[in-house]
């Protein structure tokens, strides 16, 4: 049996308002209870950390960013270096969501920096892999996320995912209320953890793979249960309090 804790993590995405957060963080908070076995993350955007950081201090909920510069300082404006973020108290940072990588062209080996960066910061990175719905109709899927994976297994080398989350999010399912089933997650999920088991079994067994794409409060349960699914990465339905408890309440 493996031991791995379930985390369920918030992407806010770009949504909010100084007040919606304040709602949205009190509810949450609220709901969490000695129910709640699963880590509680919550990613919202650059702007609000500073403000999520003073809600969340009295919590057991962490605080994380979407995404961050792969550079540590200079002339790179717009951008948000990553120990800005440790200063605020980012536990963990998204990599590579494919958002990211598809309206803001983020390469393999751009994610990859990113991934090291955050690291080079002490804090985890949530690498987001993912195929999209053709490449799953032409039965890619694999190749995909293997490409993707092996692009930071080289830059990074297999010891960095001792300090890593990888979230399986297939393009397909994000945003469009089109969940993968339980059998196409945990198919992938097995893949991942393979792949990874090819350089260092431990490291595999231990990391956390998170799925990630229209998970809603009535389908969470039937993925977490599944034997490579630890946790979440939730969109949409994280900006509703009673939906973000119930998918936290739903880990084994
Ligand atoms: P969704 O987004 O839950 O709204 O599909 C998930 C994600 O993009 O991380």
């Amino acid at each position: 049996m493996s031991e791995r804790r379930s985390l369920v993590a918030a992407n806010w995405k770009m949504n909010g308002s100084l007040e919606s957060i304040h709602q949205l963080v009190g509810a949450v908070s609220q709901g969490m209870s000695e129910k709640t076995k699963s880590e509680v993350l919550i990613c919202p955007p650059f702007v609000y950390i500073p403000e999520l950081a003073r809600l969340l201090a009295k919590t057991d909920i962490r605080l994380g960013a979407q995404n961050v510069s792969h550079l540590e300082s200079g002339a790179y404006t717009g951008e948000v270096a990553p120990a800005m973020l440790k200063e605020f108290g980012c536990e963990y940072v998204i990599v590579g969501h494919s958002e990211r990588r598809m309206l803001y062209s983020e390469s393999d080996v751009r994610v990859a920096e990113k991934f090291i960066a955050v690291q080079a910061n002490t804090m985890i990175p949530i690498l987001c892999i993912g195929e999209l719905l053709e490449e799953r109709e032409s039965n890619n899927t694999e190749e995909v996320i293997a490409r993707q994976l092996d692009a930071v297994i080289d830059k990074a080398g297999i010891q960095a995912f001792k300090h890593a989350v990888i979230a399986y999010e297939p393009v397909w399912a994000i945003g469009t209320g089109k969940t993968a089933t339980p059998e196409q997650a945990q198919e992938v999920h097995e893949f991942i953890r393979l792949r990874l088991a090819r350089h260092d079994h431990e490291t595999a067994e231990a990391i956390r793979i998170l799925y990630g794409g229209s998970v809603k409060a009535d389908n969470a349960k039937q993925l977490f249960e599944l034997a490579d699914i630890d946790g979440g990465l939730i969109g949409g339905a994280s900006l509703v309090a009673e939906d973000f408890l119930t998918i936290c309440h739903s880990v084994r």
